[in-house]
């Protein structure tokens, strides 16, 4: 068996969580590869709401394991409060969850060194989550990480407050006022907690259920234009987002990835710092973000919004070898007149249909215009149902890309989802 890949295309929240939520369902395996609790994956079923940060969004599917890959960075403390949560809704979450020995620790102090670099950045800051995701990836690429396996080992506590004084030697930099031990104690005590959780070698338990012909789902974080490599650097997270996170994320070679569904919203949104050329800075905007409530799902921060980037899309379609597509929230457009998605950008006068190089790059979109499809889509169940201007808006996103878009979801509900084709390789 293969491993289907589900991946945001945009600047994450495309709706990752609704969608694993539902795919879940035919998956006896869901495994979050990359990023941490910077990333917030709300779920709705049964009039309840769940936001999930490190857990995978399988978790709430009676048979589904749910791995935690060697990609993801893991705070004890946020670990331990999610579980707490969902525990409390009656689901027995540690009989549900695996998590890989070699994930990385989040430490408090890697969380004050967020709070201090992107403090010492002023106006240029990159709008960092301050959940201590990069400063915990430069330890890992620098070698001195901790590791969820390395809780286990007798001199874990000596290990840490290594760690603990090499960060405290690193914040000397800053002029910035912390208090290193302020989280120690609760983050110890949820290392504990961390403990009591079946941690594994989780490249041999992926091999071995990929062996075992599981089918085994893959949830991206954050999104493809957030990738560290490919995103709009340094406006981006410190992961690889895209594809090729899941084989690394996860410890599978790239021959055993099947179908990559890439998740997008019908227009734009951005949260943090960066460039966003599509961006509506006006009344249109404020109706995408009210209608849509568009304020983090982790911080609470109001996201930016603007019109769907078709350059964007199609790049982040190519680094990740895209399939097939989900398109989420068209129905936050339901009342609209008019629709917009960029086709090109003129960059000095220069039309194109690429990403510039320079993140600073003036761009302005061209426009193609649609008429809008003026009716609730929330209540429709079949594709049948849905408007001829609204599938004009999907047919020539389809045509533009040269990828079907499979699924499309109207509503945060699970229900609310409307299957056109199922594609399986
Ligand atoms: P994720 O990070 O990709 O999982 O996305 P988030 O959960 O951060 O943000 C997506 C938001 O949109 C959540 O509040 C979802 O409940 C909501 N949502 C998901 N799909 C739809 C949809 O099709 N329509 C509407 N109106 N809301 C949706
Ligand atoms: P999900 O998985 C949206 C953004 C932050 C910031 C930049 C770097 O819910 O889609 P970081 O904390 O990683 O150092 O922040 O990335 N960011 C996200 N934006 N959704 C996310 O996750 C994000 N995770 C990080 O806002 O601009
Ligand atoms: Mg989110």
């Amino acid at each position: 068996m293969k491993v289907d890949v589900v991946l945001g295309l945009q600047w994450g929240d495309e709706g990752k969580g609704k969608i694993v939520d539902v795919l879940a369902k035919g998956y006896p395996v869901v495994a979050r590869f990359q990023g941490g609790p910077n990333a917030g994956h709300s779920l709705h079923f049964d009039d309840k709401k769940f936001v999930l940060h490190t857990i995978p969004s399988g978790v709430f599917r009676k048979s589904t394991m749910n791995i935690i890959g060697n990609g993801v960075v893991i705070d004890p403390i946020i670990f331990r409060e999610e579980c707490l949560q969902i525990e409390g809704s009656g689901v027995p979450v540690r009989e549900r969850i695996s998590i890989s020995k070699k994930a990385h620790l989040i430490l408090p102090t890697h969380r004050i060194i967020d709070a201090a670099s992107e403090a010492a950045k002023g106006a240029s800051k990159i709008g960092s989550t301050l959940k201590g995701i990069g400063p915990t990836y430069m330890d890992k690429t620098g070698r001195n990480g901790l590791r969820v396996g390395d809780i286990l080992a007798s001199n874990f506590l000596e290990r840490y407050n290594t760690l603990k004084s090499k960060h405290i030697s690193f914040l000397k930099q800053f002029d910035f006022e912390y208090n290193a031990d302020e989280r120690e104690e609760e983050w110890l005590d949820a290392v504990e907690y961390l403990r009591s959780f079946n941690l594994v070698d989780g490249e041999y338990l992926m091999n071995s259920l990929l062996e075992d012909n599981k089918r085994v789902l893959a949830e991206g974080a954050q999104g493809s234009l957030l990738d560290v490599d490919f995103g709009s650097y340094p406006f981006v997270t410190s992961s690889t987002t895209t594809c090729a996170g899941a084989c690394t994320g996860l410890g599978v070679s790239p021959s055993k990835i099947g179908t990559v569904s890439g998740i997008f919203k019908a227009y734009c949104t951005r949260v943090g710092s960066g460039p966003f050329p599509t961006e509506l800075n006006d009344a249109t905007g404020e109706e995408l973000r009210k209608l849509g409530f568009e304020f983090g799902a982790t911080t609470g921060r109001p996201r930016r919004t603007g019109w769907l980037d078709l350059v964007a899309l199609k790049y982040a379609i190519m680094v990740n070898g895209v399939d097939q597509l989900i398109m989420m929230k068209a129905d936050v457009m339901d009342t609209f007149d008019t629709v917009k998605i960029a086709v090109s950008y003129k960059i000095d006068g220069v039309e194109t249909d690429e990403i510039p190089f320079d993140t600073y790059a003036e761009i302005e979109p061209v426009y193609k215009e649609f008429k809008g499809w003026k009716r609730d889509l929330t209540a429709v169940t079949q594709e049948c149902d849905l408007p001829f201007e609204f599938m004009n808006y999907v047919r020539f996103i389809e045509k533009e890309t040269g990828v079907p878009i499979n699924i499309i979801s109207l509503g945060p509900d699970r229900d609310q989802t409307i299957f056109r084709e199922v594609l399986s390789k």
